[in-house]
């Protein structure tokens, strides 16, 4: 596959709206501090009915604040990516809307797959939304320099694809989709192919990097420990056909390894692990009736 053939949503490259590279840090941090604890977006009553008749999702509302992490928990199949496509316009709901009270945010989208150009270095991977976008690898650099910085790679600019961890990847992954500073982060299960270890710290990296992005984040998961983790409120989705059934608020302050043996967590935790449990009894026991 060449380059040019990539689809610009492959590579975590969603509504471009080009500013000149000195602006984006500018503009983010303004947006940030004017629209604290308002909505970013709210989804009413969202539809998706597939050609071939599937009901993927059927009146599934929520909303997100700015600046918060919420997680979409739910079964296999329950429209957890359909959701975050549209909500990236690379798919269009049959049914319901979208909102963004306070103008569409820029988009980031990270895939479960990393998706990197084998041939390109780590730096080149990261240009590569700017490089679409007309900017060249001299004005990328700093961008792509702090991008990679707020991921940890800083030392990894010139090694290739081949030469790095699956965790690592994946963090060139995350830098390609911050470079152009989204407010919005979509992520579609980024870490579910990562051992534990490098898991929990990626979890703990994407928690300073929100606090330095000031982005929001749409964070999907199979995981219940990694929600609770992560995550300020944890929606918890029912399959067939998707929806949002039950939202739980995460109210713990701190975020680090002490919380994973707190009794709190632990109680949380079992507490959205019954709620996904509940989605799960009609379709056991249907299962079972066959
Ligand atoms: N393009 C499509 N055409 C037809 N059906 C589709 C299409 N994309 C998804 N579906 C169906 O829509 C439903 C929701 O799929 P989706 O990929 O959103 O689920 P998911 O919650 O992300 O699942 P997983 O956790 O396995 O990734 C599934 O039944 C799936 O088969
Ligand atoms: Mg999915």
């Amino acid at each position: 596959m060449q380059e040019r053939d990539l689809p610009l949503h492959a590579i975590g490259c969603i509504n471009r709206q080009e500013k000149p590279p000195g602006q984006r840090f500018l503009c983010r941090r303004i947006a940030c501090k004017g629209l604290v604890m308002s909505h970013l977006l709210v989804a009413h009553a969202i539809e998706r009915r597939f050609d071939n008749g599937v009901l993927a999702l059927e009146k599934a509302s929520f909303h997100l604040e700015q600046g918060e992490v919420l997680s979409l928990l739910g079964a296999s199949g329950c429209g957890k990516s359909t959701l975050l496509r549209l909500i990236a316009d690379l798919d269009v709901a049959t049914g319901g809307r979208i909102d963004w009270p306070g103008g569409k945010p820029k988009i980031g989208f990270v895939f479960q797959d990393p998706t990197l150009m084998p041939w390109a270095t780590v730096f080149d991977n990261v240009w590569l939304p700017l490089r679409f976008a007309g900017v060249s690898r001299k004005a990328a650099e700093a961008d792509v320099r702090a991008a990679l910085d707020l991921v940890g790679l800083e030392d990894a600019a010139d090694l290739y694809p081949r030469e790095l961890s699956g965790g690592m990847r994946m963090r060139v992954s995350i830098a390609r989709a911050v470079v152009d500073r989204p407010g919005l982060l979509l992520m579609d299960e980024p870490f579910a192919a990562l051992d534990e270890i490098t898991r929990q710290r990626l979890n703990a990296d994407l928690l300073d990097l929100r606090a330095k992005l000031g982005a929001s984040v749409l964070f999907v998961t199979h995981s219940v420990a990694e929600a609770t983790f992560l995550s300020d409120r944890i929606a918890v989705m029912a399959p067939r056909p998707g929806r949002i059934v039950a939202v739980h608020a995460v109210p713990f302050g701190r975020r680090d390894e002490a919380l994973r043996t707190d009794v709190a967590y632990a109680r949380l935790s079992a507490e959205v692990s019954a709620s996904l449990r509940a989605t799960m009894e009609p379709l056991t026991r249907a299962n079972a009736g066959r």
